[in-house]
Formats: structure tokens, sequence, C-alpha cells
């Protein structure tokens, strides 16, 4: 049993230990759906969430990609923003103040076009004050350079984190990419090199047309889905990593509410991210907050820990002999 640390009957405890971090709860913002936090002051108090994961930030300002960038799709969004972002100095001067004087922590989502810039960037974030960890971007479908190239491939994912790592003592996050057809193996080469934690997922690579037009709906032709479309992939996504690496693993896509949210945590998830359905509804992450403790209350659970990691899997295949048997095949009578 997880310790009592601050349930009382009426609120129980959600804080959660995610490595080396302990967080009030395990509901943060997603890289892109939430800008740099001021964007979202007058719907959300910051000071609720378990952590703020701002725009992935890189060197120098970039200007994304041409419009069209977003459209909608059944269940789903597919985005090609092409990582548009104010760059490392302006991020620093103009929008950490302000989430520091929220008090919650900060991870910054990074990415570059090369070892270097990654490099680079944790180096110069390393020691920040108000920053407690860093997300190694290495899934971004969207941009033609680095991106998803470095997180479908083992060794190159390994030899971001070894650069960041080296470069930074912050808690590292790696942010992996669905794209590949074992998750398991990039999650098992980025925690080798060093990496504390692993989120996953980004978007799927997806596209979509217009019949009238003949065109392609993005400028950029292909993007990123996100949305409730991706929650069953990132479910499965998140199972395999939890079966490759031991370290803590952070879900992300699709979640809309608590019930969602709950989802990833009964699989073993040890905090989530909520991304897209911050569009729908900015309030979102709040009711997903409450949701959760309602939930806890009323199935007694004092500490959302004790719901961590409790999916039964004793009987995944009933009719598998070895795991269940069926009655008259094991020398049981029927
Ligand atoms: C408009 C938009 C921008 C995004 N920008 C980033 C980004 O800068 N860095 C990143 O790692 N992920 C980015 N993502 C991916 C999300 O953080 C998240 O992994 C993904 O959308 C799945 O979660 P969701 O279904 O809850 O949205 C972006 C997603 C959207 C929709």
């Amino acid at each position: 049993m997880a310790k009592d640390r601050g349930a009382t009957n009426d609120c129980p405890d959600l804080s959660v230990l995610l490595g080396p971090l302990r967080l009030r709860n395990p509901v943060m913002v997603a890289s892109g759906t939430f800008g740099y936090g001021s964007e979202y002051m007058e719907f959300v108090d910051l000071r609720e969430l378990g952590a703020v994961v701002v725009k992935g930030i890189s060197l120098e300002p970039l200007p994304g990609n041409p419009p069209p960038r977003l459209v909608e799709t059944p269940g789903g969004l597919i985005n090609a923003i092409g990582l548009e972002n104010v760059g490392l100095e302006a991020f620093l001067a103009q929008k950490l103040p302000y989430l520091e004087g929220m008090s919650v922590p900060v991870i910054v989502n990074i990415f570059g076009n090369t070892l270097e810039e990654y490099g680079e960037l944790a180096r110069r974030l390393d020691g920040v004050p108000g920053i407690v960890g860093l997300e190694i971007n290495i899934s971004c479908p969207n941009v033609k350079q680095g991106g998803m190239v470095f997180g479908t491939d083992p060794s190159m994912a390994a030899s971001v984190v070894g650069t960041v790592r080296k470069a930074a003592s912050l808690p590292l996050i790696t942010k992996l990419t669905p794209n590949v057809t074992r998750i398991g193996d990039i999650a098992r080469a980025v925690v080798e090199a060093g990496s504390d934690m692993v989120s996953c997922i980004n978007t799927l690579a997806a596209m979509a047309v217009d019949v009238f037009s003949r065109r392609p709906k993005l400028a950029n032709v292909v993007g990123g889905l996100s949305g409730p479309a991706v929650k069953p992939v990132a479910l499965r996504c998140v199972y395999e990593v939890l079966q490759a690496v031991s370290c803590p693993v952070i879900g992300i896509g699709g979640i809309q509410n608590a019930t969602d949210a709950l989802e990833f945590l009964l699989l073993g998830a040890r905090a989530v991210q909520v991304g897209t359905a911050n569009f729908v509804r900015p309030t979102v992450t709040v009711e997903i907050l409450e949701g959760m403790r309602r939930f806890l209350q009323f199935q007694k659970i004092r500490n959302i820990e004790d719901y961590i990691g409790t999916l039964d899997t004793s009987c995944l295949f009933p009719f598998a002999e070895e795991t269940c048997p069926v009655p008259g095949t094991d020398g049981r009578e029927a």
C-alpha cells in the first residue's frame, strides 16, 4: 500500500512519484496543446495541474508549416503545425516567468535537427529555476528533418538521449512515436541511454484529401492524428512499453475525461498528458481531476498509487490452457 500522504475521507491523495519527481497529481497537459500556459489562464488554475509540458522548443524561433495546418476527422484532429515556436531565448525571457510565478512544475519539450542542437538545448535549460524536467521529442511526424526520424530507429533514438543525458542532469522523459512496428524496442534503447522515463504517444502519421478540389487538405500533405480516435492505439503502445521497460511511463493519446485517464493508470502509466481535448474544452484537465477524485472516493481508494497498474491480466486468454484450463481438458471433470 502506498503511504497515506494527505488523503482524507473526502479528498483522496492523487500525488504520484514519477521517477525522481513527486507530482501533486498525475494530470499534465501535452506539449503543443496548451501553448506556454498563459494562454489558458482564464480557464485553468495552473497550480491544480501535476505539471505543464510546454510547446516544443528549438534553439531558434520557427514559423512552422504554411496553412492549412489543421483538419478535423471523425474522432480526431490532424495537425501539421510543424513545431512553430518562439525559440529558446524568448521562451526563457518571456514565457517561463509566468509559469514560474504560478508555481507549477514545468517540463520543457525540446527538439532539434541535429544531435548538437538537442545537446545545446539541454545544456542551456539545465538548472533553470522552475524547470523540473525535459521531454525529448523524437517523434514529430510533421517536420522534414529530425523529428520522427530520430524516434523510429533504436540506435538513433539512443544517440539523442545519450547526448541530452551528457548535457543535463534534469530528469529526462523521452516522447515516443507510435509510427513504429516495435515501440518496446525504442523504449528499451532510450532507457538504456539514460532516459528516466518515457511518454507515449505522439501523433500517428496521417493524411486527409478533398474529393472536390482533388487536393490534400493540409499544405504539408501529411500530418499527425490525435484525439479520441487514437486512444486505443495509445493504450496498446503504453501496454507494450510497460512490458519492455521498468521506468515510469506517461500515457498520452485521446484522453477526454477521467475514465480515459484512469484507463492509462490502470495499465500502469504513472501519469497522463491531456492534449487535443484542451481545444474542445479548455477546462478539461480540472474536470478530469475532479472525476478522478470522485472515482477514488466511490471505489474507497485513498491513494491513487493503489490503483496504478492494477489491471487484472490473470485470465486474458480464457481459452489458453496454460492460463485458464478449459474444463475437461486438464484431467478434471467438466
Ligand atoms: C496542434 C498540436 C501540436 C502539437 N505539438 C507538439 C509538440 O510541439 N511537441 C510534441 O512532442 N508533441 C506535440 N503534439 C502531440 C501531443 O503532445 C500529443 O502527444 C498528441 O496530440 C496525442 O495526444 P492527444 O490525443 O491527447 O492530443 C501536438 C499535438 C497537436 C494536436
